[in-house]
Parts: structure tokens; sequence; C-alpha cells
């Protein structure tokens, strides 16, 4: 018997939600949590699998996790083991990154390669090339990721792409090192700024937050912090293309909306209006989105977790879109089960070309991811009829309270346990 939701179109969402602790934000901060000894807390978790799965990733390398309600107690022992357990890696791609803090603990890390994913290959040569930079010696064999270093020295490294996962490895490492490091074209999403200023807490001396230039000055060692993770705002962003899409009006509370400027403004775009606060905004919309471009970039671009809430969009708009994944080359998979729910898309290498429906139609479709599977159920909401989304548990893995959220906003949706028919 496997899940489902039961997804009925038509409801125009309306009312408040509540947006937790972002994914791609905690997972790395639990990470972090290695690089001091001590119990660092961390609040606002959210309470979703991948959570969990981290805590016994890092019980593997010796802490002590526990989790209560939104927050996450890990005690760090003095001298973490240097091997990542695999089948606690395998299950959580986000697990590589205990890498970076654990070569810079322990002079050695030995951490499983977590393997494919269905948005697209994910290699680690930046991650690996960063290290070596740092004086680590690296390499990948029988599965695994081995770096070892007597002494990690500062260095000057150069990104050939704004890598989140590596920008992530490579701070982490650099954070222990002796001397300075200065890491040019990293990732500037909100995620890493959560990780400089709770490293910045823990005594690490950073300069640059938010920029694509961090300059690290090593320090001898960290102490154990209290941080409250960063809204999701990715999460954030789902529901304001829900309010878009079903012609809504949703307060989203509890992710800063400048997170969100180039998304929010391509809702005014379409269509939508917006009001803005301090963590909180509101997406109203009184007709049928208008057609617009999206391209997919890293920070402070449209991120390419959004991308299935884009086509999504688009399958419902009055008008053509023209939509552009520059990050994740297969994350297009899930476009043909848009066709199924009646979107009228086509993809040609990594441009998607969407002419927007009145109406989409209900069917069986499964979700390959956690984003494709939100924006299935986003395109599931605007169809006529009763859809089926199944593999839902790649969306609870993104989105805690997902479906008891929707209903509450006055979406008719279900979880579902059935056979399912393929
Ligand atoms: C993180 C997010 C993911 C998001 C992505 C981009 C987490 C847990 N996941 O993934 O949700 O979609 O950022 O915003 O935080 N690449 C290389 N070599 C490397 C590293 C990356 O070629 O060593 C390529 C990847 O194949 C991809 C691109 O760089 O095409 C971006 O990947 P990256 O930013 O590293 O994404 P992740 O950190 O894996």
């Amino acid at each position: 018997m496997a899940e489902h939701f039961s997804v009925t179109g038509g409801a125009r969402l309306s009312g408040e939600v509540d947006v937790v602790g972002a994914k791609n934000s905690v997972l790395k901060l639990m990470a972090a949590a290695l690089l001091a000894e001590g119990t660092t807390t961390l609040t606002n978790c959210p309470e979703i699998l991948d959570v969990p799965l981290m805590a016994d990733v890092l019980r593997s390398l010796g802490c002590t996790v526990v989790i209560e309600g939104d927050t996450a107690r890990i005690t760090t022992p003095p001298d973490p083991r240097e091997t990542a357990d695999y089948r606690s890696v395998s299950k959580l791609r986000a697990s590589v990154c205990v890498l970076g803090p654990l070569v810079a603990r322990c002079r050695r890390a030995v951490v499983p390669l977590p393997g494919g994913d269905a948005i697209g290959s994910r290699p680690l040569d930046m991650h690996a090339s960063g290290l070596r930079k740092l004086g680590a010696h690296t390499e990948i064999s029988h599965g695994k990721v081995v770096a070892h270093a007597e002494n990690l020295r500062g260095a000057q490294i150069w990104l050939d792409f704004p890598s989140v996962g590596a920008t992530e490895n490579i701070l982490m490492a650099a954070v222990l090192a002796d001397g300075t490091t200065v890491i040019d074209n990293a990732a500037r999403e909100p995620e890493i700024v959560d990780l400089c200023t709770m490293l910045a807490q823990m005594g690490a001396k950073i300069e640059g937050t938010g920029s694509s230039t961090l300059t690290v000055h090593g320090v001898t060692s960290l102490a154990p912090t209290e941080h409250r993770v960063i809204g999701d705002r990715i999460v954030g962003a789902t529901w304001a293309f829900a309010a878009a899409m079903s012609q809504g009006e949703i307060t989203v509370r509890g992710v800063n909306p400048h997170h969100l400027d180039l998304v929010l403004d391509k809702l005014r775009t379409a269509g939508a209006d917006i009001t803005t606060g301090l963590d909180s905004f509101t997406v109203a919309m009184n007709e049928r989105p208008r057609a617009v471009d999206f391209v997919t970039l890293p920070y402070p671009g449209f991120a390419t977790d959004l991308q299935p809430m884009a086509i999504a969009l688009s399958a419902v708009a009055d008008g053509t879109s023209m939509i552009t994944e520059n990050v994740f080359e297969a994350r297009f998979r899930f476009v043909d089960e848009m066709v199924r729910l009646g979107a009228d898309a086509r993809t040609d290498g990594h441009h998607a070309v969407v002419r927007g429906v009145p109406r989409l139609s209900s069917a069986p479709v499964w979700a390959s991811d956690i984003r494709a599977g939100a924006g299935l159920v986003l395109a599931g909401l605007c169809a006529e009829g009763v859809s089926e989304v199944w593999d839902v548990e790649h969306i609870d893995r993104g989105y805690p309270r997902f479906v008891e959220n929707l209903r509450a906003l006055g979406a008719e949706v279900s979880r579902v346990t059935a056979e399912p028919d393929r």
C-alpha cells in the first residue's frame, strides 16, 4: 500500500499560513554543529524526515542528537568519528555537507557518495577541489569521498559555478584552517548567510557574508551556540504561487520577503497584488494570471527549486511563457506529468514553452522530487475533477504539514492510503 494526495480542483485558496525553518538551512546548520565540542541548539527546525535522517548521520559520527518539537540539540564529542555510516548517508543527499566540518575537526573524513537524484547529476568536483586548495588530499574511490589533511591552510579558491553545497563545505573547512581563505564566486543564497551567521556566533571570522566573495580568517576552535533557523523561502514562495494560481489571497508568515524579491516581482507582473511586512507577505490575485517568463539562476536569480511552480503557474496563465532551467539539467522530466494534467507544455534542452489553458484536467500523476511534487499539487488544484498525486514521500520531505495547511486555506485535499495503479 502507498500514499497519495487526492486533490480536487477549483477552490480559491485564502487565509494565513505559517512557514517554519528552511530544509536547505537546517541540514547544514546541523552539520556545522560538528565544528564545536559541546551542545549546539537549533530552533525553528521543520518537522520533516530529513531532520531525523541528518540526526542519524551525526549519531554515526559520535554525536548525541535530541529532537523535541522544533528544537534540535546536538552534542558533539571532543573527538567525533571520521567515517559517516553508509546507510544513513544514502538516504540523504545533503549529508555530504559533513565532509568540510569533519576534515576540519578530525583531519580525515570518509563520506559515502550519496548517489544520484531525479533532478540531474550532482557531482562533487568543486567540493573536492576546494578542499584540495585548503591542503586536503581528496579522492573518490569505492563509492566514498575520502579527504585527509595534516593541516588545513587558508587559500584563494575560485568556484567555477556558485555551488551552494561546495560553498558550504569549503566554508566549514576554512573556519578552522590556518590563515585566510577567500572563496570567490561563492553562492549567496539566504541559507549560506544563515550558515555564516551561525558560524560567526560560534566564533568564526567571516567577511563578505551575503556577497560572492567570502573571506574567512581561520580560528583554532569554535564554541557551540543556539541559533534560530531562517524561514523556508521555497515553501513561502510555493504558497505565493498557490495564491496566484487559485486566484485567492494568502498571507505567508515566517519568511523574510526580501528573500523572495524577484519571485514576488514576477507574481506582480503576472497580475498579483502583493504587500510585504518584516517577515510576512500577502499575495492576492483577482484574475487569471498573465503569462511571464522565468529563468532559473543562483540566488538572487529565480530559484531552480521554484521552477515546477513556474511551470504550474504558466500552465494556467493567459498567454505563452518560456521557462529556462540553468541549474539542474534533468529538472524538466516532471513536465510530462504536467502534460497528463492537461498542460500545453513542451521542452527543448533547457527551455520549456508553456501555452496557458483556462483549466487543467484531473489525472493520476507521480512526483519525482520534492518540488516537482508540490508543483503537481498546485496544478491539481486548478484542474477539473479529482487528481491523484503519488510518491508523496518526496513532498513530505520538503513541506511539513502540507495537506493540513492546504485544507486550512480551503483546498479539498486529503492523504489516502491505497494500491497504486502502476
Ligand atoms: C542545493 C539545494 C537544492 C537547490 C540547489 C541550487 C540543499 C540540500 N539543496 O543543492 O535544493 O536546488 O542548491 O539552489 O541545500 N555542481 C557541480 N559540481 C559540484 C557541485 C555542484 O558541477 O561540485 C553543479 C550541480 O550539478 C548543479 C549546480 O552545480 O548543476 C548547482 O548545484 P549546487 O548549487 O551545488 O546544489 P546543491 O548544493 O546540491
